[in-house]
């Protein structure tokens, strides 16, 4: 049997990873790369074969079928180019590329090296979001008119200090539009419609503000509204600090569903009472079970998304379809985080989503390299918060 052998970047994220790829018998987790002598040490604890490598060069160099990049967030489009230019497969997690020119590049490398890439974006595999794509598939909601998701992930002071080590981590500098997977990945996936116009307005807390010794992103959160190819408007959050657990709506001609908020991994669907199927309830509220693989997935990680990730990537390694989230959605969800922050800056102004699969669309910003994150100097092109000026501080 083919033993596919992977490499981990990054072992913070990635070592939740390991347990997961022990469980099929056709992996090998063949090397590291991570600085933190510590994360790296309790990694070659469980997996004591492997390769412990200086950089991502030296990873690349392990004989690997795919790398798992689970590096700074911001750093993922450059490592994938890097790997697929060799042939070696990649599951990149969020976000795809940090510019609109880094987009470009990552398709176009996609596209001239035949590489395969998936971005593993997890949420969209919970049980409940597994359900509502079956019930909006099945067409008794009717057409899909309107989804919401709001992706909320809020800790204590000391917490978020932890999250973000370093003056030049990406944490401190994320603007609220940025992180936006977790919100519209679900969104895509379970309508299989695709953004084309996005606009969004970025809310400050003075509270965020008092972070300021290791933080400098100061709004609560950011709300995108998205027009998709099918007609439908999308409205969702980034990573957002609104008090409230992660949640999503999908809202049809005939009725609507949802999850998450006060209905915990519970799904609701209510029709138009005159709209009532034959056979269902006019709203029902039931805990959905697993498609398949119920048991493993009940151990991962995110609800069981970490497990759905990574054996739809090991489907596609083994010869199996391509995975939903390509590149060419990875590069898209950027692109909105990317232009959605340009919108807020311009008071909610609607601007128009590339559509990465044409050439004519990646021309118009194949150079724009505008930026929040700092390089090595501090330097950044773009305000991480409202109200914030370009290297104000
Ligand atoms: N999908 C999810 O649910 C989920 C959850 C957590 C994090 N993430 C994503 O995972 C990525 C990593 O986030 P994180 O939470 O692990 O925090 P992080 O970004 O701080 O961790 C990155 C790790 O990579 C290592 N690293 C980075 N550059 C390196 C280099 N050049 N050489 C060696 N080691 C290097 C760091 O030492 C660190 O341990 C981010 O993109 C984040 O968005 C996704």
């Amino acid at each position: 049997m083919k033993s596919y052998r992977i490499g981990l970047f990054g072992l913070w994220r990635g070592m939740s990873f390991i347990p997961i790829l022990k469980g099929f018998e056709d992996v090998t987790v063949a090397a590291f790369c991570e600085k933190d002598e510590g994360k790296l040490k309790s990694a070659l604890e469980q997996v004591p074969g492997a390769k412990a490598c200086r950089d991502f060069d030296e990873l690349l160099e392990q004989n690997l079928d795919a790398v798992f990049l689970c590096n700074y967030f911001h750093q993922h489009a450059e490592c994938a180019v890097k790997a697929m230019e060799r042939g070696i497969a990649v599951f990149s997690e969020c976000t795809s590329a940090p510019t609109l020119a880094s987009c470009v590049k990552l398709v176009e490398t996609a596209e001239r090296t035949g590489g395969r890439y998936m971005i593993a974006e997890n949420y969209p595999f919970s049980a409940a979001l597994l359900e509502m794509k079956r019930l909006c598939g099945e067409g008794t909601l009717g057409r899909i008119l309107y989804a919401e998701g709001e992706y909320n992930h809020t800790c204590p002071k000391e917490e978020l200090a932890a999250l973000t080590p370093g003056k030049y981590h990406w944490r401190a500098w994320l603007p609220r539009t940025y992180y936006v997977t977790h919100t519209l990945g679900p969104l895509m996936h379970v309508t299989g419609q695709m953004p084309v116009k996005v606009n969004a307005i970025a809310v400050h807390s003075d509270v965020l503000e008092q972070y300021d010794d290791f933080r400098h992103n100061y709004d609560a959160f950011a709300m995108m509204n998205c027009v998709t190819d099918g007609g439908a408007l999308f409205r969702f959050t980034g990573c957002a600090a609104m008090g409230s657990p992660s949640g999503y709506r999908f809202v049809g001609e005939n009725g609507s569903c949802e999850t998450g908020r006060t209905l915990g991994s519970s799904v609701n669907v209510t029709y138009h009472h005159w709209l009532i199927p034959e056979g269902r309830q006019g709203s029902q509220t039931y805990a959905p079970s697993w498609p398949a693989n119920g048991e493993l997935a009940e151990r991962a990680g995110h609800g069981g998304g970490d497990f759905w990730t990574v054996y739809n990537f090991l489907e596609y390694l083994r010869g199996g379809p391509e995975p939903f989230f390509n590149v060419y959605r990875g590069a898209c969800m950027s692109a909105v985080g990317i232009l959605g922050w340009r919108s807020s800056m311009e008071d909610g102004k609607t601007i128009r989503i590339p559509d990465f699969t044409k050439k004519a669309d990646r021309d118009l910003v194949r150079d724009d390299d505008l930026t929040p994150f700092p390089d090595e100097n501090g330097r950044v092109t773009l305000p991480c918060a409202t109200g914030k000026a370009v290297n104000g501080r």
